[in-house]
């Protein structure tokens, strides 16, 4: 079996690029991964999410665990079987989506309790329980489970929850064992300050890890915060490992963690926003329900390869969106997924040639023209 490795083939100031290796592939990075939470990217079959360009999905403890269950999930043959994506898949944890979704939530030194938003049902998560429902679904990179307060929260607030989350980083080390093939990520927690992302990363450096997140950003703090705190976050983590920035972002955000040495992100935001109507192109966002488009025979993106935009027209994506047409949820995610890697690939290349700034200036020189 391929063992799980992490190849940097070159490095153009902070922004780095090459290759994760796992049993069910490779993974180019910077990677983006689209998230597939419930068994399913969003209107979008698994080989289109491939030609796409994506090499990884992101799936959910906390939405598999409640329905269908990870038991019968491992029953049918694990999530690859199931969702007919045999690359790989990142799983979260659980912990994060209970905090956002969840009912009743308490949260000891042992886990969190909670009542799922779907019928009510007490479940409890632990860092064990994460460890075998993960296992269960057969994820390739496995997260810790982790805490992460809602901010703002006081600084004693977001240390205290920061040292919970690094213990359960040790359990989750403990319960995970010895899996050739698969991955475990920790993930770093404590907020904005430099002092306690320092104490988390040495925390977990010290149990070790395959690959290191930074958790608990892209919860409300706002672009110019969340770069300020990746500017010292980042380098905390050790160098020759995978970089995952957890839930990040639009396409400047992921542009702005690449300069800072991030590796992977994951994001809801092309395939949710694409069903509500909005695309992402080389000149910004622009929202399909608008009346400007009804009559534009133009594509999407003059310079996308997407089916979307080399088979149909504005006008025919602002018709079917208004018509609330199964194909606009459909053709909309595409191009916002295509686009998002395509993103990926330019900045791979970019990083490649030393000519990342570049890249970054013309990125946002064409944002700044505009949709004319
Ligand atoms: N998704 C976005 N942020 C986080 C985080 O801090 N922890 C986990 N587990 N998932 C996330
Ligand atoms: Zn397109």
């Amino acid at each position: 079996m391929t063992k799980f490795s992490f190849t940097r083939t070159a490095q153009d100031g902070r922004a780095r690029t090459g290759v994760i290796e796992t049993a069910r592939g490779a993974i180019r990075t910077p990677a983006f991964m689209p998230v597939g939470t419930a068994a399913t990217v969003k209107a979008m079959l698994p080989g289109s999410v491939r030609e796409t360009g994506a090499d990884i999905l992101l799936g959910n403890t906390y939405h598999l665990m409640l329905r269908p269950t990870a038991e019968r999930i491992e029953r049918l043959g694990g999530l690859h079987k199931f969702m007919n994506w045999e690359r790989p898949v990142l799983t979260d944890s659980g912990g994060f989506q209970v905090m956002s979704l969840a009912a009743l939530r308490k949260l000891t030194e042992k886990g969190v309790t909670f009542k799922s938003h779907i019928d009510g049902s007490k479940h409890e998560i632990t860092p064990e329980r994460s460890m075998e429902i993960q296992r269960m679904l057969g994820s390739d990179i496995v997260m810790c489970f982790d805490e992460c307060p809602a901010l703002p929260a006081s600084r004693a607030r977001i240390s205290e929850s920061m040292q919970l989350s690094m213990r359960w980083a040790a359990r989750s080390k403990e319960a995970f064992g010895d899996r050739p093939g698969h991955a475990l990520f920790g993930i770093q927690q404590g907020g904005l300050e430099e002092d306690l992302r320092a104490e988390s990363a040495a925390a977990l450096r010290e149990i070790g890890f395959d690959g290191y997140a930074v958790g608990g950003l892209a919860v409300g703090e706002g672009q110019e915060a969340m770069f300020g705190c990746l500017d010292f976050a980042a380098g905390q983590l050790p160098e020759d490992r995978p970089r995952y920035l957890m839930g990040v972002g639009k396409p400047d955000d992921i542009v702005g963690t690449v300069a800072r040495g991030i590796d992977m992100m994951d994001c809801v935001l092309p395939s949710r926003s694409g069903r509500t109507g909005q695309a992402f192109t080389r000149r910004g966002v622009l929202n399909i329900k608008n009346a400007r488009h009804a009559d534009d025979p133009r594509p999407l993106d003059e310079r996308c390869g997407c089916p979307a935009c080399r088979q149909y027209s504005r006008a025919y994506l602002h018709h079917v969106f208004r018509s609330q047409e199964i194909i606009a949820s459909m053709l909309m995610t595409w191009h916002n997924l295509h686009y998002y890697q395509d993103l990926m690939a330019g900045m791979r290349d970019a990083i490649s040639a030393n000519r990342f700034a570049a890249f970054e200036a013309d990125f946002h020189a064409a944002r700044a023209e505009g949709d004319i």
